[in-house]
């Protein structure tokens, strides 16, 4: 066909494939379901009390579960796939610490070119398979001075810098409400338990506002500047729509920051491969902290 017809002229109406990328808000239920059946179908009725997000190189934690079922996400309806170096891409059912949980080895990024509905599924599937407490970790740059490269920083509260929220579209109020309050995203009592579980271990742990943007480039050094002022401590590329999304469903939040390099312009330049590798240091702190919380949780 060489010329173009009226419709496609007509910019006012959303082709299919634009209407393709819209949030999935209106199916997102039954897309939900599907994946639940299917994940049931490995593990049978396991109902994981904590869903845990495991980040750059922080997914070896699941590695240690008892009883662990793992899960690629090929193998997953409707989960999308990573490609980065460093995230795995397994569901991984078992118990730690004395606790049900349910782990995400990797997650995808909104970098990737997913749109955030498809990116915040995978957490979604969390929260429907039962977990109601979610425990999101991340690789970070350090922005606060109070920070160094390998701190554990519990997150406070966020900035979405992202450009977007994965709740714009069709709010389905079988998931949650409309306008999801978000003023104790990061659960205040799950910051003291974890603050109670790092004493006895001497891990020391830092406490901020996370700053999350789309990526996939570090930031400039004035935007860090810029990013100080606004109040963030450290920054990243996910966990913000996956915090969303968890509040929207009535999840209760634990945030975790790895800072494995300090933020654009107040160290050396910014690579990959340094920030797995910071994160693989701090891996056995890392385990030690998650068990001590997942025992306290279990008390
Ligand atoms: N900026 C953004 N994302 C990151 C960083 C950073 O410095 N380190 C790890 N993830």
């Amino acid at each position: 066909m060489t010329q173009l017809d009226e419709t496609q002229l007509d910019e006012t109406q959303p082709n299919e494939t634009q209407l393709n990328h819209q949030p999935a808000g209106e199916n997102l239920v039954e897309q939900l379901d599907e994946t639940v059946a299917a994940i049931r179908q490995r593990v049978g009725d396991r109902k994981p009390r904590v869903g845990l997000v495991l980040g750059s190189g922080l997914g070896p934690f699941a590695d240690h579960f008892d009883d662990r079922v793992a899960i690629d996400y090929g193998e997953i309806p409707h989960f999308p796939v990573s490609g980065i170096v460093g995230h795995a891409g397994r569901l991984v059912f078992g118990r730690a610490g004395g606790v049900d949980c349910v782990a995400m080895q990797g997650r995808v990024h909104y970098y990737e070119g997913h749109d955030l509905p498809t990116v915040t599924f995978p957490t979604r599937t969390l929260v429907r398979l039962g977990a109601d407490i979610l425990i999101i970790t991340n690789a970070a740059g350090g922005i606060s001075d109070q920070l160094e490269v390998g701190s554990l920083m519990l997150i406070s509260d966020h900035l979405n810098l992202v450009g977007a929220n994965p709740l714009r579209g069709f709010n389905d109020e079988r998931l949650g409400p409309r306008f999801p309050d978000m003023t104790e995203a990061y659960a205040p009592e799950l910051r003291e338990l974890a603050r109670r579980a790092a004493e006895p271990l001497a891990i020391e742990l830092a406490e901020g506002v996370y700053v999350g943007l789309a990526g996939p480039t570090y930031e400039t050094p004035a935007e860090i500047t810029m990013l100080r002022r606004l109040g963030g401590d450290a920054v990243g590329m996910s966990t913000v729509p996956e915090v969303i999304v968890a509040n929207h469903m009535g999840a209760r939040v634990l945030g975790i920051s790895c800072i494995t390099n300090m933020a654009a312009g107040t160290g050396p330049e910014l690579s990959h491969d340094d920030v797995t590798e910071t994160a693989k240091l701090v891996e056995s702190t890392f385990v030690s902290l998650l068990t001590g919380i997942l025992q306290n949780l279990a008390k």
